[in-house]
Order: structure tokens, then sequence, then C-alpha cells
């Protein structure tokens, strides 16, 4: 068995996460903010260190500014719906994952307006094209970091800095490059970070969250509400963050497991999780160019780019190749349009999707040659 879905989720999930969240569940992962017993204190004090990790891989303004949520879509719903009312206008990217554009779409039928700005065919944002959709009443921007597709990094720096000097919101989608590429909320300047622990996390799934900036936290309605353990006495909201958009009992197993992986993260470094990844990734792009019938799809160039590789086979059916992959040699790819219709329609790709194969960095160069040697044996069928 090989994979290569990692921007699907990743796998294996970093040391740790596996044997901790057993440890938990089994010794009892007792409900924070409930109870004053020993065992709760403890699970309290688990979330608050993850806090504090997060907000440290984030550059976050404090560890309260952290929220976790239920995975990212969750989060990129909160965020937009509870920031974005009826005659607002935002700018997003034809870069974009479903987890942006679907509750965008639903949000212009209640009156948002919605302007999309191009990307090239390979995969990265024009910068003109952006800029000229921003209007001097443009309440917010959001933009994914990386492009799930093809792996295109967008200048999240530029976008703030532009964003902050004309008092727009900026919200960042770091689905494919928390843990791996450098972001700092404060120097990036972002106003909403959302996150996704089981992709480039490597923690579990049903766990995300998003940071937020005081500021930007005072202008979202929180979507949901319930019981915080906090405040009890009141039938209104909290007003202090985490729980302001905490509402019901957290995902405490999957904080567990977020807590071990962003140890392991900062032990080992993003960069050299970034590095190992890249350099599978770019031996894999150099070999791949010489296959007859492989069309390589995005950006031209490697630097500054995630490791995905998006594959069009001139010759045969992209599905039928990832079917292939999978029950001849045991490779995991995905093949089809990734959540991402308006990044294939950028990349040229669409409605016929490409294969995607992903690199993590406990892939190892055997894995790629196989790869490889499975795609030659595959064109060459053609
Ligand atoms: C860029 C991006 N944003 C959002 C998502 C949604 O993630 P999830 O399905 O884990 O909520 C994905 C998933 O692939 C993604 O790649």
């Amino acid at each position: 068995m090989i994979y290569f879905d990692q921007c699907s989720t990743s796998y294996p999930k970093a040391p740790g996460v596996a044997e901790q969240v057993y440890e938990a569940i089994k010794t009892g992962c007792f409900n924070i903010n409930r109870g004053g017993y020993a065992g709760a204190l403890s699970t309290g004090e688990t979330v608050f260190d993850t806090r504090e990790r997060l907000s440290r891989l984030f550059g976050a303004p404090k560890s309260r500014n952290v929220i976790l949520t239920g995975g990212i879509t969750q989060s990129l719903n909160m965020i937009l719906k509870g920031l974005l009312k009826p005659g607002d206008h935002v700018v997003t990217t034809q870069m974009e994952h479903n987890g942006v554009l679907r509750p965008l779409t639903q949000l212009k039928a209640t009156g948002v307006e919605v302007d999309i700005a191009a990307c090239t065919s390979e995969g990265e944002l024009i910068m003109e094209d952006f800029l000229s959709k921003l209007r001097p009443d443009t309440k917010l921007v959001v933009t994914t970091h990386a492009s799930n597709v093809c792996g295109a990094v967008l200048p999240i720096r530029e976008i703030g800095a532009i964003c902050r000097q004309r008092g727009i919101l900026y919200v960042v989608d770091s689905a494919q490059t928390a843990g791996v590429l450098p972001i700092h909320m404060q120097n990036d300047y972002i106003d909403v970070l959302a996150f996704a622990g089981h992709k480039s996390l490597l923690a579990t799934q049903g766990i995300g969250g998003f940071v937020i900036t005081d500021e930007a936290a005072r202008h979202m309605m929180p979507l949901l509400s319930g019981g915080t353990g906090s405040f009890s006495s009141s039938l209104e909201v909290p007003e202090h963050l985490p729980d302001r958009f905490e509402a019901g009992t957290l995902n405490l197993p999957g904080i567990v497991a977020l807590r071990a992986s962003l140890t392991y993260i900062e032990e080992t470094g993003p960069q050299n999780i970034y590095a190992a990844a890249h350099g599978l990734f770019s031996r894999f792009i150099s070999e791949a160019k010489g296959i007859p019938g492989l069309r390589l799809v995005g950006p031209s160039h490697l630097e500054n780019r995630c490791p995905v590789a998006a594959l069009d086979f001139t010759e045969l059916d992209n599905g039928e190749v990832a079917y292939r992959l999978d029950e001849t040699y045991g490779i995991m790819t995905r093949s089809g349009l990734h959540c991402a219709p308006l990044a294939h329609q950028a990349l040229g790709t669409f409605p016929k999707g490409v294969v995607r194969c992903s690199f993590g960095h406990t892939n190892t160069q055997e894995e790629v040659d196989v790869l490889l040697s499975a795609l030659r044996e595959i064109t060459r069928s053609a």
C-alpha cells in the first residue's frame, strides 16, 4: 500500500497521535469547564496547551484567540457567515476549495456581493485582476494559502498588506499549509486564519479551528450557541474568547491528537517537514516530465510550491489511471475535481479533472520510484 493522497488527509499521523488518543480515552477524557475534579482539570490543561502551541505556530495575538471547531469547513462557515451580511462585498480567488466557495454562494443568495479574482493557467493569482476587484466598500477578502489541486502558493503577506492598508478583513484558508509553510498572523496581516487538524497538521479528522483577532471577533456573529460551562446564569452567548465561538462539548480526543501532532511538528521543524516532502516531489516532477502522454498541470516552477502534482493523461481517462494505480500497484491517488471546480477552470482541466498525487514527508524515494514506473507502464499501454 502506497499513499499519495496527503492533500485529502495525512497518513501516517504524527508519531504519538494514536497512542495519546488511546491513552486519553482509556483513562477518561473528561469534559472541561464543566467539572472541578482533577480529571476535568487535566483535560483543561491539555486544551490550554494545544491553544498555546497553535498560537505560537501561527503568530496569534493570544492563546484565547484560538477557537477549536470540528474542522476547517465548519470554521470557514462560521467565519464567512458570521462576518458577512446582505449588502457586504467580498473578494475571493479561483483557487478556492468548495469549503470557501459554497458558503459564499449561499451568502450570495442572501444579498452578499461576491467577486472572484482570476488565476493563470499555472494556478497563480493574477494580482492586477485581484486589485481591480477590490472596491472602497469591500468588507472581506478570503483566499487559500495554497491550492489543493496544483500546490500553487498565494502571496498571503502581499494580499494581507493590501487588505490592512484599505481596512479590509483578510481571512486565510491554511488547510494545505499549516505546520508546513510559515504563517504568522501578525506579520502576514491576517485577521482570521482557518486551519484543519487532519491534513498538514498531521492529527485526526474532526478537529480544526480558527484564530481570530479581537477586532475581527467583535464584528463576528457566533453561528452556534449553547452551553460553554461559563456564565451559566445568562441566556446570552458569552462575550469573551474562546467561549464566544465554542458552544457545546469540544472534540477532546481530537484535541489530544492535535496536541501530539503539534508537539511533533515543533520538535521536527515545519521547514524540515516541507523540505523532506518537497525533495520527493521535485524528484518525481523531474522524472515525470519525460513520460510521454503525461502532462503536468500547475506552476512551471518548483520553489515555493506545495508538494502536489496534478497529472493529465492525454491518451487515457484520468479516472481510469487512478483506478489502475490503486488496483494494480496499490497506489492511492485522487482523480476528479478535488472540490475545487474554479481552480480546474483556471488550469484548463474542467470538467475532466486530473490525477492528483500529493506527497508527505514520510513517503519514501522507493515509493516515488514505484509510482513513476507504474505511470510509465500505464502510459505505454495507451
Ligand atoms: C484548501 C482546502 N480548504 C478546505 C478544505 C476542506 O477540508 P475539510 O474537508 O477537512 O473540512 C480542503 C480539503 O481538501 C482544502 O484542501
